[in-house]
C-alpha cells in the first residue's frame, strides 16, 4: 500500500514525536509512515524516542552553520512527502519550504490567531496566556508558511484554564487534551491526501 513518508521535527521533550509513533502502532495513523526524525540538538529526549521506535534519526544542530541545506538534504536522501514540526522551536524560512515544495504541518500550543508568532514557544505560549487571563486555550495544526504560525488552519482544539495553573500545568493540560490527539489526527488526513495524489499520478 501506498503511504505518505513522513519526517518529523523535534526540538525538546519529543512527546508529540511519540503521540505520533504510537498512533502508527495503533494504526491510526495509517496512511502516513515515519521515515525519519530530525533532532534539532544533541541528547533531546526525541533522540532516544526515535531510537526505541527504530526510526533513523538526523541530529541536524539548528544553531550550526548551513541548518537549511542540511535539513533539506535528508529530506531529499529519506524521499520525504510531508514533514511535521512536532515541538520545533525554530523557525522554517520560506526559501526552505519553497525548496521543499511539499507540505509542512506544525502544531502550536494555543488557539491560532492568540498568542503565536515570533517569540511565542513551548512555556512562553502558556505564560502568556495566563497573564492575558483567558479562560480558554489550546492547540493548532496548521501549514507552515513563510510567515511565523500563519499559514492556513488545518485543526483546532480548545482546552480550558483553570484557577491555580502555572505555565508547566497548563502547557500539560494543552498537550494531553489537544495535542496528542490534533497533530496524529492531522497527519493522517494530509497524507491521505498526498496518498491520493500520489495514486493519481501512477
Ligand atoms: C509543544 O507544546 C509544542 O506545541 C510546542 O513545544 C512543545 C514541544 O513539546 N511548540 C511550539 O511552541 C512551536 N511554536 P514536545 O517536544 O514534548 O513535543
Amino acid at each position: 500500500m501506498l503511504t505518505a513518508r513522513i519526517a518529523v521535527v523535534a526540538s525538546g521533550g519529543g512527546t508529540n514525536l511519540h503521540a505520533l509513533i504510537d498512533a502508527q502502532g495503533r494504526g491510526e495513523l495509517k496512511s502516513g509512515s515515519i521515515a525519519l526524525v530530525i533532532a534539532d540538538k544533541a541528547g533531546i529526549g526525541a533522540i532516544q524516542r526515535s531510537e526505541k521506535a527504530g526510526i533513523p534519526c538526523a541530529v541536524i544542530v539548528r544553531r550550526e552553520p548551513a541548518f537549511e541545506e542540511k535539513v533539506l538534504a535528508a529530506l531529499m536522501e529519506y524521499q520525504i512527502d510531508l514533514v511535521v514540526l512536532a515541538g520545533f522551536l525554530g523557525i522554517l524560512s520560506g526559501d526552505l519550504l519553497r525548496r521543499f515544495g511539499k507540505p509542512v504541518i506544525n502544531i502550536h500550543p494555543a488557539l491560532i490567531p492568540s498568542f503565536c508568532g515570533k517569540g511565542f514557544y513551548g512555556l512562553r505560549v502558556h505564560q502568556a496566556a495566563l497573564d492575558y487571563g483567558v479562560k480558554v486555550t489550546g492547540a493548532t495544526v496548521h501549514y507552515a508558511s513563510e510567515i511565523v504560525d500563519g499559514g492556513q488552519i488545518i485543526a483546532q482544539k480548545a482546552v480550558d484554564v483553570l484557577p491555580g495553573d502555572t505555565p508547566e500545568i497548563l502547557q500539560r493540560r494543552v498537550m494531553e487534551q489537544a495535542e496528542w490527539v490534533l497533530l496524529p489526527q492531522a497527519a493522517e488526513t494530509v497524507s491521505a491526501q498526498i496518498v491520493k495524489e500520489k495514486e493519481n499520478a501512477l
